[in-house]
């Protein structure tokens, strides 16, 4: 059923600049691991194992960094090293991974319908890796692949942000079905903060159903001249259904410096200290 995800990583990043110079903005690394790669843990954690990215120029490191590395593991075979590619091993080994191009920067929803070469006729999920999710337990997108199945409906992720910082999203309007969950009855993208429908902000995760790609296909370019995947799951919403969820755990916008950095904090102590920790424990025994 569902078993795909896609990640549009075209973007530029020039919030980073020089880092992202000459290196993609999903390789800078959140402590010991690039930005990216949470995502897709994230993605094999809720079952879907068949990544699809939709890349542009100047993201090869991204296609290295999701295989084989044949020298490094011949280096570091048998050496005291070799736990520190635990972690990319097994991802590597838990699901597929493929690439497309997005020629020209033509929008989210443009990526997103690029992506219809990797996904095919099924309904997916999509991921922005600058919104980092974490969640003590199921993550975000595990989570909405459980709606998914009780709702076969396509699904977006969202959460109450201050007022003064809604114009930097897509916003919803719904009517709450059950606790943390909205049929949306409106969604505009980026709206300044006195038109916006409410303080429901969505964040990068979405579960999508396959007929979205012809509705963005009709989609003209909205906010900023670029096709908005905002606009068509409006007209989703209006033919039949789109749920917003608000999830469960914690999301920082790691495509701002400020943000990266509070994450960094985060994850240095509530991850990567702890899994130090428990490596160092079954190293002892
Ligand atoms: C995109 C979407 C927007 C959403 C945001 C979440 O915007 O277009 O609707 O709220 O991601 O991060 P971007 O931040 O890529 O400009």
């Amino acid at each position: 059923m569902l078993k795909k995800c896609l990640f549009p990583v075209a973007g530029y990043g020039t919030r980073f600049l020089p880092a992202t110079k000459a290196m993609p903005k999903e390789m800078l690394p959140l402590v010991n691991k690039p930005l990216v790669q949470y995502g897709v843990e994230e993605a094999i954690e809720a079952g879907l194992t068949e990544i699809g990215f939709v890349t542009g120029r100047g993201k090869r490191a991204i296609e290295d960094h999701f295989d084989t590395n044949f020298e490094l593991e011949q280096q570091i075979a048998g050496t005291s090293k070799e736990k520190y590619l635990e972690c990319i091993r097994r991802v590597i080994s838990d699901a597929s991974f493929s690439y497309t191009r997005q020629g020209e920067m033509r929008g989210l929803g443009d990526a997103i319908l690029q992506g219809r070469r990797l996904i095919g006729d099924e309904p997916f999920a999509v991921v922005l890796a600058d919104d980092l999710c974490l969640n003590e337990e199921l993550g975000v997108l595990g989570q909405m692949v459980q709606l998914y199945k009780q709702f076969r409906c396509s699904i977006v992720a969202v959460e109450e942000v201050p007022r003064e910082q809604i114009h930097k999203f897509g916003v919803i309007a719904g009517n709450e079905i059950k606790p943390g969950l909205y049929q949306v009855t409106d969604m505009v993208e980026k709206p300044p903060a006195e038109e916006a429908p409410s303080n429901m902000a969505i964040i990068g995760r979405y579960i999508l159903t396959p007929d979205i790609f012809e509705l963005i296909r009709e989609t003209p370019p909205g906010k900023n001249g670029e096709v908005q995947i905002t606009d068509a799951l409006l007209a989703q919403a209006q033919r039949g259904c789109v749920l917003a969820y608000a999830f469960k755990g914690r999301r920082f916008d790691c495509g701002s410096v400020d943000g990266f950095i509070e994450a960094t904090n985060y994850v240095y102590e509530n991850v990567y200290l702890p899994e130090q920790a428990r490596i160092d424990a079954a190293e002892k025994k």
